[in-house]
């Protein structure tokens, strides 16, 4: 990791009310703060509105016993290869926010709500010890309603989502486990460099400006190092994940 960067804004006035806006970047190798920062702005006037956007991108798992990879129950488990950042326009963070990014990018519910396979969990050093995933979604193939169907059928792009928000680690930001799939006849077993596959594609629909509903993002990515590993050790399938991670801030416009 570089020389750490910090950037710090306070009591920042809008429309006549009170925000407290701290942007605290722990480090300089996760992407240009200047950039964040100025994102962060622009969309905090166009909103106009009461924001609450958060202090730090993410806490390191491990710091608080936890593990970047998460628990298939097997005693291996997925790389925990995507993160959106704390530090994203806070709407994105919530469940129904993230289920509109998802769409924006990409990705749907799963086929008429129903899961195939049992749900994986994840200890995200937050306090909350393991907690089964929050969601999953698959690939809609451009149609939000049956895309997923065919995902199912035919394989895919997907990932289980965790939320990093527990009293020790409280910074809200969610972890992806994005792996790309075999189709359901082969039980949905994951495609040779799946996890890097699918975190590499995930970044490309996701980086630049997207939208869904009346809701727009402008996305950037990075990859991290130091947080995992890479290579096999633990992972599910034995499928080597050689990339670092990536780190999106998706803001709204
Ligand atoms: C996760 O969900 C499964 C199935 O609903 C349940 O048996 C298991 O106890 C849950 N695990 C955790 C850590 O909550
Ligand atoms: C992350 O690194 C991988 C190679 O390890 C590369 O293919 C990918 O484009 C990088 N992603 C970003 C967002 O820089």
């Amino acid at each position: 990791m570089g020389a750490s960067t910090y950037l710090k804004v306070d009591d920042f006035s809008l429309l006549g009310s009170a925000f407290s806006l701290i942007t605290k970047l722990a480090s300089a190798d996760m992407y240009s703060p200047r950039g964040i920062f100025i994102a962060a702005l622009v969309s905090f006037f166009a909103l106009g509105s009461a924001l609450n956007i958060r202090s730090i991108a993410y806490y390191d798992p491990t710091v608080g016993g936890g593990s970047m990879l998460d628990n298939a129950g097997d005693r291996y488990g997925e790389p925990l290869n995507v993160i959106i950042s704390g530090l994203s326009f806070p709407d994105v963070l919530t469940d129904d926010g993230i289920l509109n990014y998802a769409r924006a990018i990409g990705f749907s519910t799963e086929c008429l709500g129903i899961h195939i396979g049992n749900p994986q969990s994840a200890n995200l050093g937050d306090g909350n010890g393991y907690v089964n995933q929050t969601v999953e979604l698959r690939e809609d193939y451009g149609s939000v309603d049956a895309g997923t169907c065919l995902e199912s059928a035919i394989g895919g792009n997907h990932f289980r989502m965790y939320r990093q928000n527990g009293p020790l680690a409280n910074s809200g930001a969610l972890f992806l486990a994005v792996s790309k799939e075999e189709p359901a006849t082969d039980n949905h077993n994951i495609v040779p460099d799946g996890y890097d596959i699918g975190r590499d594609e995930l970044a490309s629909w996701a980086v630049g400006q997207t939208s869904y509903g009346d809701v727009s993002y402008s996305t950037t990515a990075q990859n991290i190092t130091g947080l995992l590993a890479p290579g096999s050790a633990g992972v599910n399938h034995g499928t080597p994940f050689t990339g670092p991670l990536v780190i999106f801030p998706p803001l709204s416009d």
